[in-house]
């Protein structure tokens, strides 16, 4: 039960939004607002959103803190996980575990009933599997083992403008009329609409089950990223070349990366790693557990193109 609201019903949570300033979580909280209250964990209350500031209340502090995760968790019911430490430098899996296995920590000491995390999709028993992936996955088991029930969703491509891999699949078309493209062109994946994915991230507020749950997501239609730069090609007219050059390593592309897309090359070396590793959806589990059912990745490019700013 809330004690943040006296028009609390037996289902109005209370629910804490860590990446409350990032791309998933700025949209999730909107959604969650007329239904129950909202704390955001944020390292700059500066950066919320100023349409939901006023409505939900802020602790200002650092996954990484212990301080601040008592603060944000105690009276939560249901806890929304969406940090990454990718932006940190090479030691993102390290900053990834110690922050997980704090908030995993101080959840269950507060008696937090659901951990919800969105993750990353890719087959865990791939040795060739990214650091980025694995980084990605360790996360969720820390979760699952922590003793807090907890919804594991696991997602490739979150197709919508500002989603970080969105925006590289997007840069890397506008601004290449020819691409040499390493062998991940080929590599299949099956991303997923931003409204997919929040609408996945609400109803897992609803799961009756109390069991930890992995629930890996994404539209129906399998493609490859060559496929997506051409579908977002088709979208906005654009005529493209793709040659594949296999000989072009994830480290070179990286640096190729850097210089052609908004991201750092940081960040986009992380991600382009897990670029070879196939990111498909393997268990049913979603269509078991929601209601909901993902629009095609045509549907999710055309939709994402028609609100580009
Ligand atoms: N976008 C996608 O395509 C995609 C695909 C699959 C899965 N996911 C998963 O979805 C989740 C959210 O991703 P996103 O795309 O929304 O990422 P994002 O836009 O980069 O946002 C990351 C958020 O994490 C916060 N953060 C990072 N380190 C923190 C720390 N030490 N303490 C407190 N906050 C910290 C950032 O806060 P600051 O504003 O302070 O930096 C930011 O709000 C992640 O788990 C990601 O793996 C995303």
């Amino acid at each position: 039960m809330s004690s943040e609201s006296p028009t609390s019903s037996s289902h109005r949570k209370s629910v804490l939004v860590t990446g409350a300033t990032g791309y998933i979580g700025s949209r999730l909280i909107p959604r969650l607002l007329p239904q129950h209250d909202v704390r955001c964990l944020v390292r700059d209350a500066d950066r919320l959103d100023p349409a939901v500031r006023d409505h939900v209340r802020t602790v200002t502090g650092d996954v990484l803190h212990t301080a601040s995760l008592r603060e944000s968790l105690e009276g939560i019911d249901v806890a929304y996980y969406l940090i990454h430490g990718l932006g940190q430098g090479s030691d993102f899996e390290k900053i990834d575990r110690k922050a997980a296995e704090g908030f995993a920590k101080v959840a269950r000491e507060a008696n937090v009933s659901r951990i919800i995390y969105l993750g990353g999709l890719g087959d865990e028993n791939d040795p060739g599997l990214s650091p980025h992936l694995k980084s990605r996955q360790e996360v969720g088991r820390i979760f699952r083992e922590s003793g807090v029930p907890t919804i594991e969703l696991r997602a490739s491509i979150v197709i919508g403008p500002g989603s970080l891999s969105y925006e590289m699949i997007r840069a890397l078309t506008h601004r290449l009329p020819v691409m040499i493209c390493p062998s991940w062109l080929a590599t299949p994946t099956q991303p997923i609409a931003t409204e997919d994915a929040l609408i996945y991230l609400m109803e897992a507020l609803e799961v009756e089950s109390q069991e930890s749950d992995v629930i890996e997501i994404g539209s129906d239609d399998v493609v490859t990223y060559g496929d997506l730069i051409k579908m977002y090609a088709r979208e906005k007219d654009l005529k493209r070349v793709l040659i594949t050059v296999p000989l072009l390593t994830p480290y070179l592309s990286s640096l190729w990366l850097g210089l052609v897309t908004p991201n750092s090359a940081e960040v986009g070396r992380h991600l382009i790693e897990g670029l070879r590793n196939p990111t498909v959806v393997r268990n049913g589990r979603s269509r078991d557990v929601f209601a909901h059912r993902p629009m095609s990745t045509a549907d999710a490019i055309r939709q994402a193109v028609e609100i580009e700013p």
